[in-house]
């Protein structure tokens, strides 16, 4: 069977608030999800990710918009008529059921035969490394195994696309990092279009293909995790991927070499072309904490600053740095040479590739 996308067009979806009256859940949402393609929508809490990963599902009917599963119109169709596999952050496991059980239950529904259906659940126990389990039952097993038992529930029913709602979020720290390249990995394998949410930035980098950043029920930005991190649009992006100090600039010259600005009394060349930047334009600097380069006070061209806090990590060394009025973030990986607070250095900002944002609103 080969893959097929998801397309959702203008999807809207208002909840009754009691205080606050009517609100958008989701707010006229766009996007396209290709054959094959691991797709995660990340955003913080209450930004509309379930809501609408619900509506993909069924589970919610949209006030307006389409959703397309394939070339197919399915907005109009219940979830069981969908074909489509959901992986829910509390599993929602049958408890009197056995691990077989539970997974046999889409397949029974479908009134498949006793015989394919035993050698099904067999396979699919086999790819989440359940081979064995069929008897427990759901409460003789740990977290991630339970997990694993609703990823296989999932799958067996050949679904045309999988949905998880933050299937991760109730293991611990180090399982998750586990389960996430076993589940990105079982995707790839069954090459079958995925729609994944999460609130972890880091997880949504590890896993996904893509990945559509929310905000407000709106969609922020779009991009592979590369393209956020190097070409935020906005502060909000900007900051909820990655750590980053954003500083106060002004434009102080555009040319063929790139744009000239002046932050903290000093005149820096950054290279790189950003649109509408004209030269007195106050803008933000997205500036990552590990391109910043520390040295002594006196090496040339760097702005001037003071260490306040140093957090020493092992591979990396994490600074706070006064300058000016600003506290930036400065993280160095293996240095050879670290500051203690109270020392006066200088930051070297990258020459290339800096985006900029345009100033804070007065
Ligand atoms: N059934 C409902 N009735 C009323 N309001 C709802 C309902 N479901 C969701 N909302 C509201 O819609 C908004 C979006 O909720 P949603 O569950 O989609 O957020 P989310 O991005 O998944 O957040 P989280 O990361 O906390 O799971 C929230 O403000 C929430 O309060
Ligand atoms: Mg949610």
């Amino acid at each position: 069977m080969s893959a097929v996308g998801i397309r959702i067009q203008q999807l809207s979806k208002q909840f009754s608030h009691r205080v606050k009256g009517l609100v958008y859940a989701v707010k006229d949402i766009s996007l396209a999800v290709q054959p094959g393609e691991f797709l995660t929508l990340l955003g913080p809490s209450g930004c509309g990710k379930t809501t609408t990963l619900r509506m993909i599902a069924g589970f919610e009917r949209p006030d307006v918009g389409r959703v397309f599963i394939g070339e197919q119109d399915v907005t109009d169709l219940m979830a069981n008529q969908r074909n489509i596999g959901f992986v829910f952050q509390n599993y929602a496991l049958f408890p009197h059921l056995t691990v077989f059980e539970n997974v046999a239950y889409g397949l029974r529904v479908k009134r498949m035969a006793e015989v394919k259906i035993s050698e099904a659940v067999r396979e699919v126990l086999h790819l989440v490394g359940l081979s064995g389990y069929d008897r427990q039952f759901p409460n003789q097993l740990s977290g991630g195994e339970q997990q694993r038992v609703a990823l296989a529930r999932a799958i067996v029913i050949r679904p045309r696309v999988l949905l998880f709602d933050e299937p991760l979020s109730n293991l611990d720290a180090k399982l998750r990092v586990h389960m996430r390249r076993e589940i990105q990995q079982l995707q790839k394998q069954l090459s079958i279009t995925a729609v994944y949410v999460t609130h972890d930035q880091e997880e949504a980098m590890a896993i996904s293909d893509r990945i559509v950043v929310m905000n407000q029920g709106s969609i922020a930005q779009e991009g592979t995790a590369e393209d956020l991190y190097r070409h935020p649009a906005s502060e909000f992006v900007a900051q909820f991927i990655g750590r980053t100090n954003l500083l106060a600039a002004r434009v102080v010259g555009v040319d063929a070499a790139g744009v000239a600005v002046e932050v903290a009394g000093r005149r820096l060349q950054i290279g790189g072309q950003s649109p509408a930047v004209q030269p007195g334009r106050t803008v933000r600097l997205v500036v990552r904490p590990e391109t910043i380069d520390l040295r002594g006070p006196d090496a040339g061209g760097g702005l001037p600053g003071a260490i306040v806090s140093r957090m020493f990590l092992g591979e990396k060394v994490e600074y706070h740095v006064r300058v000016g009025e600003d506290l930036v973030q400065v993280t160095s990986y293996n240095p050879r040479v670290t500051y203690a607070a109270g020392e006066a250095v200088s930051l070297h900002l990258p020459a290339d590739g800096i985006p900029l944002l345009p100033g804070e609103a007065a």
